[in-house]
């Protein structure tokens, strides 16, 4: 402690230059605070786009596949088994030196059509078994963490209804995580949900915690997704959730950051991927280009969530943007489809955006304004 004290001292007379000398990488100008995380579709998987590659290689030290390790890609018929994708982003991160958050185990979407058939109790057991066991031991060495179990929450802390909730009652979620852990013992399991920074939903993402905990089960920490709406960031609930989900001793995450410009077709803020809404003109206000004054909205709530970020940087272990560029996003198409949204970091030409140098720009006046008080606290 002491030794690296004065090392620190000493340090910053002399390097107060090269201090404040701009990072302009996200994954190093955070590298101090969390990881920096992306999702990735197939096209990126397979290295499509040169350009976007390049972007993800200078930015990102974290990456979670957007489908491909989802139920009904990995095993789309009954006992065949599909990890193609899955392989080759193990090998792509390896190469990167990026750490893989898989996701995600139990989630009651984007199942394989022979489950969402199935009507006996017994039936979903031994898939809800089979799938865990054999997806999780495949990549036990090879993902740094699962999303175990997604969205099984409603909005008023109840359970979400699904054909596992259904079948094998509110134990599927503790059983998930048991199951996990005796194949994986050695990756990090998550929860993760939409919107549980919200009061209500949060309760019932802390009840489901501590059952995982009084099971004597390992629970390692907790992904807020984070689809939010740039006239409507949560920035209370977001920091109590923090304080709240770090008390439980897990680590916090963002795992799904996008920010949406574009009008919210529905009463209260959801991510649920059923909610649907029909196209009209007025739902797509900026087809043609983001106006300025959104532009800097955007990147002031960027820039004011990642401020939050920081101060409890002690606490959170990684943030990830669902997604590198606005043309990729599924923002485009959900909750109503063909609309142009801009929720991203870099925009359609790839090109870095106003949030995007807000961001770098936290980090310059940090380091240029606290010095050495920085760096001590890590
Ligand atoms: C989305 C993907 O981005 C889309 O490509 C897909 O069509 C539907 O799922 N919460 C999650 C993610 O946990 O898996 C979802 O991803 C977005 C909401």
């Amino acid at each position: 402690m002491v030794f690296a004290a004065l090392l620190l001292t000493n340090c910053s007379s002399i390097s107060k230059t090269s201090e404040t000398k701009p990072s302009s990488n996200l994954k190093d100008a955070f590298k101090d605070d969390f990881l920096i995380g992306t999702a990735v579709n197939v096209d990126q998987i397979k290295e499509a786009n040169p350009q976007l590659a390049q972007l993800e290689i200078a930015h990102f030290n974290a990456v979670t596949p957007e489908n491909i390790m989802k139920a009904e890609v990995l095993q789309p018929e009954k006992g065949r088994y599909n990890f193609e994708m899955a392989d080759q982003l193990v090998d792509l991160a390896k190469r990167r030196n990026m750490v893989v958050n898989a996701h995600a185990l139990i989630w009651h979407s984007q199942l394989p059509r022979f489950v969402r058939q199935m009507k006996e109790a017994d039936s979903v057991k031994k898939f809800f078994n089979d799938h865990i066991t054999t997806v999780a031991s495949r990549y036990k060495d090879k993902v740094y963490s699962w999303d175990v179990v997604n969205e099984a929450l409603n909005e008023d802390g109840t359970m979400r209804k699904s054909i596992f909730l259904d079948k094998m009652g509110e134990g599927f979620v503790v059983e998930a995580f048991k199951l996990a852990q005796a194949v994986s013992p050695k990756t990090k399991l998550y929860y993760n949900d939409y919107n549980i920074e919200q009061p209500k939903k949060r309760a019932g993402a802390i009840r489901l915690i501590k059952q995982i905990q009084a099971a004597g089960v390992r629970i390692d920490g907790v992904g807020i997704q984070g689809h939010w709406n740039v006239n409507n960031i949560p920035f209370k609930d977001i920091e109590e959730s923090i304080l709240e989900f770090s008390a439980l001793g897990v680590d916090v995450m963002f795992t799904e950051l996008d920010v949406s410009v574009l009008p919210n077709p529905f009463d209260s803020n959801t991510a649920d991927v059923g909610a649907r809404a029909e196209y009209n003109a007025k739902m797509n206000p900026y087809a043609a280009s983001l106006p300025d004054s959104v532009q800097k909205k955007l990147a002031d709530g960027y820039e004011s969530l990642v401020k939050l970020f920081v101060k409890h940087k002690d606490k959170i272990g990684r943030i990830t943007l669902w997604g590198v560029s606005d043309a990729d996003s599924w923002l485009n198409d959900w909750p109503v489809r063909g609309r142009t949204n801009y929720p991203l970091l870099f925009d359609r030409e790839l090109k870095p955006k106003a949030a995007f140098h807000q961001l770098i720009n936290i980090k310059n006046n940090v380091s240029s304004n606290q010095g050495t008080n920085h760096v001590q606290l890590k």
